[in-house]
Formats: C-alpha cells, structure tokens, sequence
C-alpha cells in the first residue's frame, strides 16, 4: 500500500486530509511537530510526506531539507499559508516537489499526489535507465585478452579517474567510442552528461555554434539563444568524434577552450566557464596530419595528454572466437533470436576474415547472419565472400627443368607467403588437407613464418 507521511500540527487539518486519503487507499501517519515528523519519516519510509512550514519546533523547511539528506528522492509536498510567497520559494530551492495552499483544496491535493508519484514513476525509470547504461559501458563489456587490448584496459582504468584529456585513435570500428564510454561512465562523473559530437558530419559555422551556442541573432537563423555542449557537458564529458576534420579555424578556438577553459558563444560578449573533460578519437594518424601542417602541433599535444591506440581487428585475431560469442548474445537479445550455434569451421572462417571494418564490421555480419539463420545455426553461406587472395608477385617457374615436387614445394611457398602464413587459407586455396599441409612443411623444409 502507497504510504503517506502528515506532518502538520493544526490537528483538524490533518485528521481531515487523513479521512480522504484513506477513503482514497493510502496508509497514513500523523505527526504533530517536526522532530516527531523526522522520526516518523526514518521508521515509516513514506512514498509521499505532506509537510506543513509552520511547525511549532522546528522549521517545516529544516524538516525538509532533513529529509532530503536522508534521500535525495524524496517526495516532499509542502502545506504554506496563502501569502506566504518568500517560504514557498525556499521549500522548492530546497527541493521540495510541490506547494499547497492552506486552505487545502482537495481536489487540488488529489491532482498534486498523482503528479508526485506519476513522477516518482519516471524518476525510478531514469535512474533504472542510468544504472542500465553504466552496466553497459562496463569494462567487462569490452572484449579482449591480447596483449594489445590489455594495454588499452590499463589505460582506462588509469584514466578514469583523472580529468586529463584522452586522444583515441584507431580505424573506424575498433571501438573508439565504447573505450570513450568506459572511460566516462567508470569515472567519479559518471551520473553527468556524455555528449558526442561529430566534427566531421556538419558544417563549421554549425559545430562552432554546437560547441559554443550562439546568441540570438549571432547569425540569420539564430532565431533564439542556444546552450553550446560545451555548457551542456557540465562536468561530464565532451566526446569529439573525427577531430582530425576541424577547420584551423575551430582549431584555434578549441585550444583555447582546453588552456584557459573558458569560451564566448557565437555572437556573445560574456565569458562562460567549462569543467568538461574532452575525449577525442579519430580514424585519421593526427602526428602526420601535424606534420603535413593540417593540425595544430600545440593542439595536438594539449589533446593527447594520454592517447589510446586501438589495434585493428586483423591485428588482435586471437580476441575474435570471444568477439563472437559476445556479440552473438547481444544481436540475439535484441532480435529476440536463438541463433548461438557456431560450427568450428565457420569460426574459423570468421576468424581468418579480412575485417576492414573492424568489430562494427563483425557485428554487422553477424547480424545479417542471425537474421538469415533458418535454425540456431551461423552458416557460412550468411557470411560475407572472403576475398580472393591476392598474390603479390607473380609466381616463378624455374628456368631450367626441374621434378615436379620442386615445383610443388616452390608453390606451396608462395601460396603461403600471399596468405601471410595463414594455413587454414592456404589449405583451402590448395585444396589440401591440414595434415597434408603440415607434412609437406616438414619435408620441403619450409622457411615460411606461419600465423597459425
Ligand atoms: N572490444 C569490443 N568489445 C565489444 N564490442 C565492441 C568492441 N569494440 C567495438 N565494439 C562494438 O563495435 C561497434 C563499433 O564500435 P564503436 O562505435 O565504438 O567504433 P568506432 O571506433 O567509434 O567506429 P567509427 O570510427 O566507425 O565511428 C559498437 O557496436 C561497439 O559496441
Ligand atoms: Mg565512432
């Protein structure tokens, strides 16, 4: 039962509310003054608390702010008398829900209790929805064991509770913006705002008043004053997608943001402040961009207080088998699918795959997979061609003549110099077994570095 907490000490108007809410269903507690309210409030736990300001010992608005240290939450409707304006505003600063004006006007009590817990609703779908996206960007949701990967779980664990800015670099899908999530949502800043921006995806002017706001009639469209994410960011963390992409311009501008932190908006004249933490990535390789002259070398550096590189998927092919199993989880969570079978060969297909578009890339293979997938099975066939391999130069027949098994020895060489030692590619270009594929190593003796 919705419990509701009375704090008032005029006993006719209290017995009164107290009839009609419990005509209504609620369980009631009455306290006269604010010390009894307190002690009530601790043992009874109340949905709601109406409080009345004028209590006999303490001030109704210490009450209230009492009951707020005990639980931010709380739902605090505040009983005032009708001209008392100056304690109503201070009941709200203090963060009280709603105000009622004595005499109560029932129904208006009615219609202010369905707010409050219509509220209460939302409030515990947000902070659910919060705790949900912290779950989501924990590190145990980055895949990966090999070494490169637990070069970069180091860094953000080292990171997270600083408020230096972090360079992340890594081509597109290797998972940028995950590690930039990681690193927000593990820090003490986490219940602030994580704002992405795409440096790339719109026009300079645009990203300058995105960045900075604008004032009204800083330019023919500005219509009305914006908040730039600078302040919107507050003490959260600003994530600056492609910074590669900005105009010298916005360069200069944005340097000096990161040394003195403070801005003007577009068209403004007053000096705003901003204590966001900048985490940019790119896909770009920023020192040779600064070395071509296209990026500040001073920005650059004020950027890349700590920079975090993430390998290629083809680099880190011992993480995919793991990839997989997780990513498969996660496609089959979303489409309400059962698609969890992976025969070995097709895992081994998928791990020897080119990937140039990374783990994004995986995952959107994967998800056309399970969508494909007649039963609970991933099949080859759902996934993309690999592409033929390509040989580098072509191959040499022997001047002289020569028996055939140097001719085979010579081309199984090559075959595997072009699939860069992977055996499992050479066996199929080959169409030979892995035993046959191994033996034939050993007899020739060949000298060829193996990846597998
Ligand atoms: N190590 C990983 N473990 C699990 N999922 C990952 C990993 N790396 C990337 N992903 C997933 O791959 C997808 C792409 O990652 P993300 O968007 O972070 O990449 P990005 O580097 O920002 O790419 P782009 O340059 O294309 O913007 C996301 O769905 C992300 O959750
Ligand atoms: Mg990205």
């Amino acid at each position: 039962m919705t419990r509701v907490l009375v704090i008032e000490d005029d006993s006719l108007v209290s017995r009164t509310i107290s009839t009609h809410l419990k005509k209504k269903g609620f369980e009631l507690k009455l306290a006269e003054t604010g010390v009894e309210g307190l002690k009530l409030y601790a043992e009874f736990q109340p949905d709601l608390t109406l409080l009345d300001v004028k209590l006999p010992d303490i001030n109704g608005l210490e009450v209230l702010r009492q009951i707020k240290q005990t639980r931010k939450s709380a739902a605090v409707v505040v009983m005032t008398a009708f001209d008392d304006m100056k304690t109503t505003v201070e009941a709200i600063k203090a963060g009280a829900f709603e105000y009622l004006v004595k005499p109560l006007d029932y129904l208006e009590l009615d219609l202010t209790i369905d707010k409050a817990f219509q509220l209460k609703a939302l409030e515990e779908k947000v902070s659910y929805l919060i705790e949900e996206k912290q779950r989501e960007y924990q590190i145990d949701n980055i895949i990966g064991r090999s070494p490169q990967m637990r070069e970069v779980f180091k860094m953000i664990g080292s990171v997270a509770n600083t408020r230096t800015n972090v360079l992340i670099q890594g081509e597109s899908g290797t998972g940028k913006e995950l590690v930039a999530k990681a690193i927000h949502y593990n820090s003490p800043f986490r219940d602030e705002p994580f704002i992405v921006i795409n440096c790339s995806a719109i026009s300079d002017t645009l990203l300058e008043s995105e960045l900075f706001g604008h004032v009204k009639g800083a330019f023919t469209d500005a219509v009305s004053e914006t908040r730039g994410k600078f302040e919107i960011a507050g003490k959260g963390t600003l994530f600056l997608d492609e910074i590669g992409d900005i105009s010298p311009n916005l360069q200069s501008k944005l340097l000096r943001v990161i040394e003195t932190r403070d801005f003007m908006k577009v068209g403004g004249e007053k000096i705003l402040k901003t204590e966001a933490r900048i985490i940019a990535a790119t896909n770009q390789n920023l020192k040779e961009l600064v070395s071509q002259g296209k990026f500040r070398e001073d920005l650059y550096y004020r950027l890349r207080v700590v920079e975090i590189n993430l390998p290629p998927l083809r680099d880190r092919r011992e993480d995919i088998p793991e990839l997989v199993a997780y990513l498969l989880e996660k496609i089959n969570r979303e489409l309400k699918k059962n698609v969890r079978k992976v025969p070995h060969e097709v895992m081994e297909y998928l791990v020897n795959l080119p990937w140039k578009g990374n783990v994004r890339e995986l995952e959107n293979a994967l998800t056309r997979a399970v969508i494909l997938a007649k039963g609970d099975v991933i099949l080859k066939e759902h996934l993309p061609f690999e592409p033929a391999v390509q040989a580098q130069d072509r191959f040499q027949m022997p001047r002289e003549l020569v028996p055939m098994w140097e001719i085979e020895k010579r081309y199984i060489k090559y075959v595997l110099e072009a699939t860069r030692g992977s055996k499992t590619r050479a066996c199929q270009i080959l169409e030979i077994s892995r035993p046959t594929l191994d033996k034939k190593i050993k007899d020739y003796d060949l000298k060829v570095e193996t990846s597998e």
